[in-house]
């Protein structure tokens, strides 16, 4: 039954992914059953997929979601161990809550730590490219495809308990109870909608020490008004055999320091170099 599984889930993936990724990242990130309400709001999200309300495709969705976590996980340790660890993490466009779930489990904060949860229930997507110097500023809600009662749903399915979701259609960015210790935004700001645009209403929430790391598009331009702020590139191992590694930019007020700022933090705070 489980090679009859598996042999499905490999075919919905076609030959493009590279397979080793995706059958060695830890499965931290469960995804619920798949009903047919289910898949309709997976779908808005993962476009890339074809998904059918089955058990082949809660698979695929599963493992792609925790390939995409183990590869960003992989590329940020570095990151996280010259940081002081988070106690207040605000993660904008968590869609289904896959890297809260997984950088939760993987210990980047603890337990007592405040997690923010920004995003809103929505059908729409402004995805394409002529978007992205013309994101849609608040209250303007067109952006917006994710669910959060499902959110809520897969945060529960997955046992994560200290959060709190913030709803983007009522609340405005700015507003959110900052500063906060990390800020992250994956395939969201700053990869669809150019993270030009949110800065002014990122700075009031970020302190002298906050990060701020965000997936970057692939047309990406250094702008002025990000040389304002330390900025550092990384690139991530890509799932995808046809395409250029992912990139990361890590933002922030004061330079990280070059190493690890804290040897008692395990696996995450190996030194650099
Ligand atoms: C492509 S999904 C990515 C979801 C998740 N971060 C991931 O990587 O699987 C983009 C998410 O960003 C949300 N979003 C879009 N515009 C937003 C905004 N201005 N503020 C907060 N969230 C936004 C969408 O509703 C959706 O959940």
């Amino acid at each position: 039954m489980k090679s009859l599984l598996n042999a499905s889930v490999n075919r919905l993936l076609g030959g493009g992914y590279h397979k080793a990724s995706l059958e060695s990242a830890e499965q931290l990130f469960l995804a619920p059953p798949f009903t047919e309400e289910v898949v309709g709001s997976v779908r808005r999200i993962s476009t890339r997929l074809s998904l059918n309300s089955d058990e082949a495709s809660r698979m695929l969705w599963q493992r792609e979601s925790n390939a995409a976590s183990q590869s960003e996980y992989d590329a940020l340790s570095p990151v996280f161990a010259r940081m002081a660890r988070p106690g207040s993490i605000l993660e904008i466009g968590p869609g289904f809550g896959r890297s809260v779930a997984f950088f939760g489990k993987k210990g980047v904060w603890d337990a007592s730590a405040a997690v923010h949860l920004y995003d809103a229930t929505g059908e729409e997507t402004k995805y394409k490219q002529k978007h992205y110097d013309k994101p849609p500023k608040w209250p303007d809600v067109s952006s917006f495809c994710g669910d959060l009662a499902f959110l809520r749903e897969c945060l529960k399915y997955n046992h994560i308990g200290n959060y709190q979701i913030h709803d983007a259609a009522l609340t405005p960015l700015r507003e959110l109870p900052g500063p906060f210790d990390l800020i992250y935004a994956f395939y969201s700001v700053g990869f669809h909608w150019s993270l030009d645009y949110y800065l002014d209403e990122l700075e009031p929430l970020l302190h002298e020490k906050s990060v701020m790391v965000c997936t970057l598009n692939k047309h990406f331009k250094m702008s002025e008004r990000l040389r304002e702020f330390w900025t550092e590139i990384i690139e991530v191992r890509d799932l995808k055999r046809s395409s250029q590694p992912e990139r990361l930019m890590v933002l922030s007020r004061t330079p990280l320091p070059e190493r690890a700022v804290d040897d008692s933090l395990g696996a995450i705070s190996k030194p650099l170099g």
